[in-house]
């Protein structure tokens, strides 16, 4: 929309929706695959999509579990008998590890299984076979069964950095059916600790340092926050295993706790050797928990299924990342995300391909280091995000043509990519030979839900594309009324039916997975009808006339930085932390490089003065109590919060303050005298620094616009 239709008659009702906004997107061309990709691909029959039409639902995603090896075959498909607690394959028998690991000895024992690049160029890349795999997966499990005294069903909290131990670890626990719960190394010990808390985990596994830009980072020293953190809200933690990144030199300042902390190299000495047979697991037992950022303070353990997630994973690794065995497959997302669980760990090695994993940043030591990964070992289906892409075309937008690689399939993951940037990533990275995907999806999901066929759809920058297979959308405005099918209008994207890889549940508290994503769209609370259950995305989205989807991104109160999902909440309770603050209101500032930064708005208690350290102190404490990414680029210090007559605060009107657009209509807020003041004192500081931010595009004001209606 433009500007002016900003000031239209809907942006005069504040409580009007992003639902009823029509938008009117430039519609971009379309790109074909290239013919080589067609001769290959593994979904190349025009007809896959007649396999997958709703008459076939649920029976379509046999085709799916069939990939992976059964012990016992399922008798149900779906039992949709506890709404919306879906079950999937009811009755089949299962091991993960086993089919990510076991079942390619005998096809392929000398295949890499996962290549691991360190961070600095002049240490060794790791290969470790299918064959290494296995021993090691197999001394681990000894390790967390007989050691710790994990058994099925218990948690297990990993804070570990991009090695090959993670994968290994995440397999050696799903190989006893452990729960494992990953947290980004990146995170800090606060939020470790509230994850082990809130999966009431008794073992962490953790590393004492990692490179990142160069630097050895302290890893270690979190491991002694979160034990505190996770006590202090009433979880103990007995045992806190810790790899060396450099074997037998331990390298965190802080001292290991005796009785409680141990090195893992010392412990598996004794395991050596050991094999420990893969537990055979109901397809509904969970595989692991991953937790993902909403609209109030807590994280969600979004809980993931054994059969059900890795049927979809594997389906999915094959008809859209179209991996092959031989392939050399690099997804450069991190392990402690969704991305890396599904296509870099479970479906690449379900598929039994050769996944590679980086350890740092792929512009350290330079802007090639990404491109002579890529040309050295050989990758030919490279993954990874916008964030990431922007920022290796503003260091090096010439690189790519430096290096003798040759992508035939490019992935693009997590964010609305701008359709400069997908161009960019098509004809320089891609050298105009690969096909793209511009996958959609969520922690929730599991897997992909909008993405082209890349052998059989043409593709569209900016557009995810169709629903994936077996996938039944639909946009809904506010009041549950159906947007028209491709009318291009903006509302709320649901899927309408289940699907194997969606997650079962949030960890300990399923009235809120009902609350979250179902309650919303529900037609009727008593139906056992899977058509009245529609799963509420919490994602705006458009459909184009051609079907194509396009993903605005959140409704709810999160802000998607470079990728990670940072819930508003979660940095205004970090912000009340500081003595001296009374509110604090977080909102995204669209930035170059990382898509959204954060600006925080912090009020204080009548009567303090600021003093000059307490923004700091606030940017610090938000580091310490969700991680380094999360520091705000700017905090701004307010007489007071822009407020509804209710008491809401109105982010939306600091958005625009911060982002130099229009703040809408003020006029039924209880102080709107204040907005003028606030807008004054912060747009002249950020002019003062250079700040002004270039023209924002229709999508970027639509979000903004939509940016704080959820309540
Ligand atoms: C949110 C999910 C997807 C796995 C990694 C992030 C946004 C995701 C796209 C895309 C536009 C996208 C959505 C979604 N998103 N993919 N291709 N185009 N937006 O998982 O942290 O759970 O975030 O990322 O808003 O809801 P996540």
């Amino acid at each position: 929309m433009t500007a002016d239709d900003a000031q239209g008659p809907e942006a005069e009702e504040l409580e009007v929706s992003e639902a009823q906004i029509a938008v009117h997107w430039k519609e971009e061309e379309f790109y074909y695959p290239p013919p080589r990709f067609i001769g290959q691909a593994n979904a190349s029959d025009p007809a896959i999509r007649e396999r997958f039409t709703e008459d076939k639902f649920p029976e379509c995603f046999k085709e799916y579990a069939d990939l992976l090896t059964w012990d016992e075959y399922w008798h149900t498909t779906l039992d949709t008998s506890n709404p919306p607690f879906w079950r999937w394959f009811v009755g089949g028998r299962l091991n993960a590890s086993f089919n990510c690991v076991d079942r390619h000895l005998r096809t392929r024992p000398n295949q890499g299984a996962l290549i691991w690049v360190p961070e600095l160029e002049s240490d060794e890349t790791v290969v470790v076979t299918y064959r290494d795999l296995y021993r090691r997966v197999n001394e681990t499990a000894a390790m967390l069964r007989d050691f710790c005294g994990l058994k099925t069903g218990d948690r297990v909290t990993l804070h570990m950095p991009m090695v090959p131990e993670l994968p290994i670890l995440m397999l050696a626990c799903a190989r006893l059916g452990v729960i494992h719960s990953q947290v980004f190394a990146g995170f800090s010990g606060a939020a470790c600790g509230g994850r082990i808390s809130d999966s009431q985990s008794r073992v962490l596994i953790t590393m004492d340092g990692y490179y990142r830009n160069g630097d050895l980072l302290d890893h270690r020293v979190k491991a002694d926050e979160a034990v505190a953190r996770a006590k202090e809200e009433g979880q103990e933690v007995d045992k806190v295993l810790v790899y060396q990144r450099h074997p037998g030199r331990y390298t965190s300042k802080n001292p290991m706790v005796a009785g409680r902390d141990f090195f893992v190299d010392e412990v598996m000495a004794s395991y050596e050797g050991q094999l420990v047979d893969p537990v055979s697991l109901p397809a509904e037992a969970p595989l692991f928990i991953m937790y993902s950022s909403g609209t109030t303070g807590r994280p969600k353990g979004c809980q993931h299924s054994i059969g059900g997630y890795l049927s979809y994973v594997t389906g999915t690794s094959k008809y859209y990342q179209d991996i092959h065995p031989e392939d050399t497959y690099w997804c450069a997302a991190d392990i402690g995300w969704i991305t890396g669980h599904s296509y870099i760990v479970y479906g690449p090695l379900s598929l039994g391909t050769t996944s590679v994993m980086y350890e740092g940043v792929p512009t350290y030591p330079d802007p090639g280091r990404a491109w002579r990964i890529a040309e050295r070992l050989g990758v030919n289906i490279f993954h990874t995000a916008p964030t990431t892409i922007r920022m290796l075309r503003k260091v090096g937008s010439d690189e790519p043509t430096k290096y003798d690689y040759h992508f035939k399939h490019m992935t693009t993951v997590g964010e609305p990519i701008e359709p400069d940037v997908w161009r960019w990533y098509y004809d320089v990275v891609g050298k105009g030979e690969a096909v793209i995907v511009d996958t959609w999806w969520q922690t929730e999901t599991g897997g992909f839900m909008g993405s082209t066929l890349p052998g059989l759809e043409p593709m569209k920058p900016g557009s995810c594309g169709p629903a994936a297979l077996g996938i039944y959308p639909v946009i809904y405005d506010e009041d549950g009324e159906e947007v028209p099918r491709g009318s291009g209008r903006a509302g709320n994207i649901c899927i309408r039916n289940p699907w194997p890889g969606g997650f079962q549940t949030v960890w300990g508290d399923p009235d809120r997975f009902v609350k979250t994503y179902y309650e919303k769209y529900n037609k009727d609370p008593e139906s056992t009808d899977w058509r009245d259950w529609p799963y509420f995305a919490n994602d705006g989205a458009t459909q184009a006339p051609d079907g194509y989807f396009r993903i605005l991104g959140r409704v709810d109160d999160v802000i998607n930085v470079a990728g990670h999902r940072l819930g508003t909440k979660e940095l205004e309770s970090a912000s009340v932390l500081v003595e001296e603050v009374a509110e604090a209101a977080a909102v995204p500032v669209m930035d170059e490089l990382r898509g959204r930064a954060v600006e925080m708005y912090i009020s204080l208690k009548p009567g303090v003065v600021a003093g000059p350290d307490v923004e700091e102190k606030i940017a610090k404490v938000i580091e310490n109590e969700i991680g380094k990414v999360a520091r705000p680029k700017n905090v701004w210090i307010v007489p007071d919060m822009p407020k509804t007559r209710s008491g809401k605060i109105m982010r939306r009107v600091i958005a625009g303050i911060s982002n130099f657009t229009d703040v809408g209509d003020i006029t039924t807020l209880a102080n709107p005298e204040v907005v003028e003041e606030i807008r004054v004192q912060v747009q002249k500081a950020k002019e003062a620094r250079g700040e002004v931010p270039r023209t924002l595009s229709e999508r970027e004001e639509e979000e903004l616009e939509a940016f704080g209606q959820a309540e």
